[in-house]
């Protein structure tokens, strides 16, 4: 075994998900060139894995999702690997605060030819998030933006996406840091919120796959289902 030649766990667990990638999520150049070009501008490399990536594009092939809404774009590589994945039909709105963020993943959106079904909009995601509401109805949300808020875009996503639908969340894990009783950081406090709701309202039906960040913590993304059980739904209604 791998672990008794004198590799550690990290080691392993590296070279694993290099196995995992380079057979079940190859990048083409579009997506190199998107992180090439995120580190080139000096944006931080904290995209989603390939592997994740990939994991987000086949939870929409196996829910047909049509209607997508991620909230945190960065250079665009996730809006890549959610774009590529829907319909042309379809569409996917993407929320970015940063002009720079938005305008390089723009670009790669349309070198892509996904600009007929992918946008970028751009503004803090609670506020654009108030004028999608005559847009109601998205298949899923992925939420991958500031963690302080996270609470509050569930609530967003409980609002948005139908019944029956995904609300899928990176970084729930945070290195281990959930685990801390008494946390102060904001963001970690947050976090813990995020996953003390998900796994408490009957409304969900979710789990926490473990990943690892860009930096080889150990981290977690959030996969929910929304109830298309009228029952669940009625009774939420009338305790609210
Ligand atoms: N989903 C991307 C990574 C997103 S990183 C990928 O995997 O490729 C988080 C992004 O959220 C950053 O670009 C940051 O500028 C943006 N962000 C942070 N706070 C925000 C807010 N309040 N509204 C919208 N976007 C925000
Ligand atoms: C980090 C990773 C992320 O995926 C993210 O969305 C924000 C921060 C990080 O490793 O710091
Ligand atoms: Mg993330």
């Amino acid at each position: 075994m791998v672990m008794q030649d004198g590799h550690g766990e990290r080691d392993v667990q590296d070279a694993l998900l290099d196995y995992i990638n380079a057979r079940y999520a190859p990048e083409d150049s579009l997506l190199r060139d998107v992180l090439e070009t995120a580190r080139a501008e000096g944006l931080p490399s904290i995209q989603v894995s390939p592997a994740l990536g990939k994991l987000l594009a086949l939870l929409i092939h196996i829910s047909g999702a049509r209607r997508v809404l991620e909230i945190g774009t960065l250079a665009g590589y996730s809006t890549l690997w959610m774009g590529r994945a829907i319909p042309q039909a379809g569409s996917l709105i993407s929320l970015e605060v940063e002009p720079r963020h938005a305008n390089i993943a723009r670009r790669f959106i349309a070198q892509a030819g996904l600009d007929d079904r992918v946008e970028v909009r751009l503004g803090p995601a609670l506020e654009t998030l108030q004028l999608l509401t005559d847009e109601l109805q998205f298949d899923m949300a992925f939420i991958d933006a500031d963690k302080e808020n996270y609470p509050r875009y569930l609530d967003w996503a409980l609002r948005l996406v139908r019944p029956g639908g995904l609300i899928v969340a990176d970084n729930v894990l945070r290195g281990g840091d959930v685990l801390e009783a008494g946390a102060t950081d904001a963001s970690t406090k947050a976090t813990q919120t995020y996953n003390d709701r998900v796994a408490a309202d009957p409304r969900l039906e979710a789990i926490v796959l473990f990943t690892r960040n860009g930096t080889g913590g150990v981290d977690g993304v959030s996969v929910a289902r929304v109830s298309d059980d009228v029952s669940v739904a009625a009774e939420q209604y009338y305790r609210e």
